[in-house]
């Protein structure tokens, strides 16, 4: 057995003494957008520090917990506070707890993250649904042998966002009067935010939005056959022609206050699974 695996197999076994049930869907909430976790009908917490293998968290606002519970009626694992690279994590560690969903019983994915539009259509505080992504992190997962027993060597990538969970989200957004947009999210390596130039790069090559996470995450979910939904709160919107600054602060501020739409949105498409 892969040593991946061992770890993975430890971390489940304390788990599932933990949980003694089996969640159905995975929740990793972004920056500043933990308040969904507060909805949930909480079963069981466990701090990430007693989890066997499981990294912790380091970022003040990315608190380190997962939660069993109940959502919309669904079975649900959320982690509050996810693993950045940018802290310092191996590609391995930050999708670790996606590996560990997988053998809870998590068979569908909601991934949720604040990111930077590039797309001048979109305005601060909107939901954009990932439609698509493109990898520019500097290491990719899966990168490394292969266990077999965990996923194919060249998984494909081509459905990495379902699509029919994305229309069941817009379905859900309409009948809540929700706005929603459709994107490519950009993933690179952060933790610095982007020069004006590299904004205009992300859009150049086809970015809808750029951020520092959940493309690790996508991959392994996917190399798994898990179903991924990724909602992405655009926090703030670069212009290339006319570039002002952002800080994290703002990225935070703004999540938050997108928080009670997102935490609808969310709550309605688990009703409809
Ligand atoms: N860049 C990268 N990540 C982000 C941004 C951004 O502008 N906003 C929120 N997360």
């Amino acid at each position: 057995m892969s040593d991946l695996k061992k770890k993975i197999l430890e971390a489940v076994n304390f788990l599932k003494q933990e949980i003694n049930d089996t969640p159905e869907i995975g929740i990793i909430l972004g920056s500043g957008l933990g308040g969904l976790a507060d909805e949930i009908e909480k079963i069981k917490e466990i701090k990430y520090w007693d989890i066997p293998n499981f990294p912790v968290s380091t970022v003040k606002g990315h608190e380190g917990k997962l939660i069993f519970g109940k959502l919309s009626g669904k079975k649900v694992l959320a982690m509050q506070g996810r693993f950045h690279y940018y802290e310092g994590y191996s590609m391995q560690e930050v999708t670790f707890p996606v590996r560990v969903m997988k053998f809870l019983g998590v068979d569908t994915l909601i991934v949720s993250n604040a990111s930077g539009g590039v797309n001048p259509r979109f305005e601060p505080g909107d939901i954009m649904l990932i439609w698509d992504h493109i990898n520019l992190m500097p290491e990719n997962p899966l990168r490394g042998k292969n266990d077999e027993t965990l996923g194919p060597r060249f998984p494909s990538m081509h459905n990495a966002y379902d699509k029919d969970l994305i229309k069941l989200t817009e379905e859900v957004a309409f009948e809540h009067g929700i706005k929603v947009v459709r994107g490519v999210y950009v993933a690179l390596q952060g933790p610095n935010l982007e020069t004006p130039s590299e904004y205009n790069m992300v859009r150049v090559i086809g970015g809808d939005a750029v951020g520092m996470s959940t493309v690790p995450e996508v991959i392994v979910a996917n190399h798994m056959g898990i179903k991924v939904l990724g909602v992405s709160v655009i926090t703030n919107v670069a212009d290339p022609y006319n570039p002002r600054m952002t800080t994290h602060e703002e990225v935070l501020e703004v999540a938050s206050a997108a928080e009670k739409k997102l935490t609808k949105l969310i709550k309605g498409v688990l009703e409809r699974l």
